[in-house]
């Protein structure tokens, strides 16, 4: 089994302080918030800094999970934070002796397990912590539609940090269509001082056909494959691959 818990963007402070401007709420959480609805209870795998995690955990019993402790050190601190179980654990082991009306993965972080077996190894947490009437979702990139880009991609953006002030974003990445890894370098120039952050990292993209025989394969079922976090049915060069499901 890989050590993704190393993964510096998430367990460095340095580079953790950027994570919430960087990733701000959107349709994703959206989504989840309304799937939340009628879940008395929500499991919340890689919950990074708990942005989703403490909104779900405002009306329900929510328990977040993640390796990073720089993360779950923002999600505590913010507001709500007080009402989440945070667990510095791994989604691939981590065994609560809970059940749970609702799991995601949310911000890709299914694909951050950079084998089959890890991913396997996740997909059996989820299955071991639904509750009978529980339900799963998580999203993952689509290969489909990255096979219609450039393999190569860089991108600036000047983002507002709320203590650093303007900031700018870089983001390099490259696709090895083969493997299915994306390896990418995100860094963060502080434009007060010129001080710069800058980690790296790589993420696994897998096909649908490969996701859902695995998630077979797992005990679960999917009652609704989404290429969008608007809720659009997935199509083969749909941008996202997000399964709603629950167990067999
Ligand atoms: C892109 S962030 C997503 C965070 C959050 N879910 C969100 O939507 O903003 C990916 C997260 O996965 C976490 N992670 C890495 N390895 C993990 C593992 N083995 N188990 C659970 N989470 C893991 C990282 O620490 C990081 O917080």
């Amino acid at each position: 089994m890989s050590t993704v818990s190393d993964d510096p963007l998430y367990r460095d402070p340095s580079l953790a302080q950027f994570y919430d401007t960087a990733n701000r709420w959107g349709p994703d959480f959206d989504f989840c918030m309304k799937l939340a609805a009628g879940a008395n209870s929500a499991l919340d795998l890689g919950c990074g800094t708990g942005e989703l995690t403490a909104a779900l955990a405002a009306t329900r019993d929510v328990t977040g999970v993640d390796p990073a402790a720089a993360m779950l050190d923002i999600g505590r601190a913010r507001p709500g934070g007080d009402k989440v179980e945070w667990i510095e654990g791994d989604a691939r082991t981590v065994r609560l002796g809970q059940k749970y009306d609702l799991i995601v993965l949310t911000g890709h972080a299914f694909q951050v397990f950079l084998t089959e077996e890890d991913q396997r190894a996740a997909l059996a947490t989820i299955a071991a912590h639904l509750s009978p009437i529980g339900r799963f979702v998580f999203d993952t990139r689509n290969p489909g539609f990255l096979g219609q880009h450039d393999v190569r991609h860089s991108k600036v953006r000047q983002l507002e940090h709320v203590e650093l002030g303007a900031i700018e974003a870089s983001d390099e990445s490259h696709y090895d269509e083969t493997s299915g890894i994306l390896s990418y370098e995100n860094g963060y120039r502080v434009l007060s001082t010129g001080e710069r952050f800058a980690g790296r990292s790589k993420i696994l993209y897998t096909p649908r056909d490969k996701l859902a025989a695995m998630i077979s394969d797992a005990g679960l079922t999917v009652d609704a494959w989404h290429g969008d976090w608007e809720g659009n049915p997935f199509q083969a060069q749909s941008r996202e691959i997000i399964p709603v499901g629950r167990l067999a």
